[in-house]
């Protein structure tokens, strides 16, 4: 974001609490094989690493999966005996994030479910994972206010909403801006307003950008 004192501080956090990883570095590596580089960053994966093992999460669910580099840190801070199901639309997104999972040991505990997130959303309301004591939002930004609404049916009290992207670059601030923008800006108003759960938007700076990360607790 044109201060790179940002990322050197960045660099210097992850140096310190983010130890480089094989399983992750993999997943890094195969996904820069063509596809986009939106991961979150390696100190966004500890931090929802962290954020999954406080709440002791044994079912997490992701939408949005990409190559799985998320999806790894958060399939690894499951208990034991734990799963995560994580929603990609896109079939070759899906099938990398399978490879990097097994690689990183957690095929075993992590389904991928390959389609579009509202298609797939009902079915899981309705199946025995549910209630979710985490959910993370990563897809496309002008479903998040969808998606909230069926976060808010498929997490247990007490669990986290979690929810990347929704600061883009401080361009939330701009009723006009892109369809992404006003997606997360939409998004942010309806959490606030929801009386089921209490949130907060964390704003967050380095390598990806000015952004943020939105973290809500079930009533
Ligand atoms: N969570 C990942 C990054 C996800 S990028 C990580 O941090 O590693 C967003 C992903 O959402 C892309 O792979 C995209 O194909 C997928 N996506 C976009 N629209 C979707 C939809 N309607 N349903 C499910 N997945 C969708
Ligand atoms: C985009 C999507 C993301 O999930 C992200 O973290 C960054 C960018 C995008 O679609 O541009
Ligand atoms: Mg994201």
């Amino acid at each position: 974001m044109g201060d790179h004192k940002f990322e050197s501080v960045e660099r210097y956090i992850d140096d310190l609490f983010v130890p480089a990883d094989p399983a992750l570095d993999a997943a890094l590596a195969a996904q820069s094989a063509g596809l986009p580089d939106i991961q979150v960053s390696a100190g966004q994966g500890k931090l929802l690493y962290l954020l999954a093992r406080l709440c002791g999460a044994r079912r997490i669910l992701e939408i949005g999966t990409l190559a799985g580099y998320s999806a790894i840190w958060l399939g690894r801070a499951l208990r034991v005996d734990g799963r995560l199901i994580t929603l990609e639309v896109n079939a070759e997104h899906a099938a990398m994030a399978r490879t990097n999972l097994d690689r990183a040991g957690l095929g075993g505990r992590v389904e991928v479910l390959v389609g579009t997130a509202l298609e797939t959303l009902p079915r899981l309301a309705a199946g025995v994972d549910a209630p979710f004591d985490l959910v993370f939002l990563d897809a496309d930004k002008t479903g998040y206010v969808a998606y909230l609404d069926w976060a808010l049916e498929l997490t247990r009290p007490g669990g986290l909403i979690l929810a990347d992207n929704v600061v883009r670059g401080g361009t939330v601030l701009d009723a006009g801006a892109d369809a992404a923008a006003q997606g997360a800006r939409a998004f942010n108003a309806a959490l606030a307003a929801d009386p089921r759960v209490e949130a907060i938007v964390v704003q967050q700076v380095g390598s990806k950008g000015h952004d943020g990360l939105a973290i809500a607790r079930m009533k």
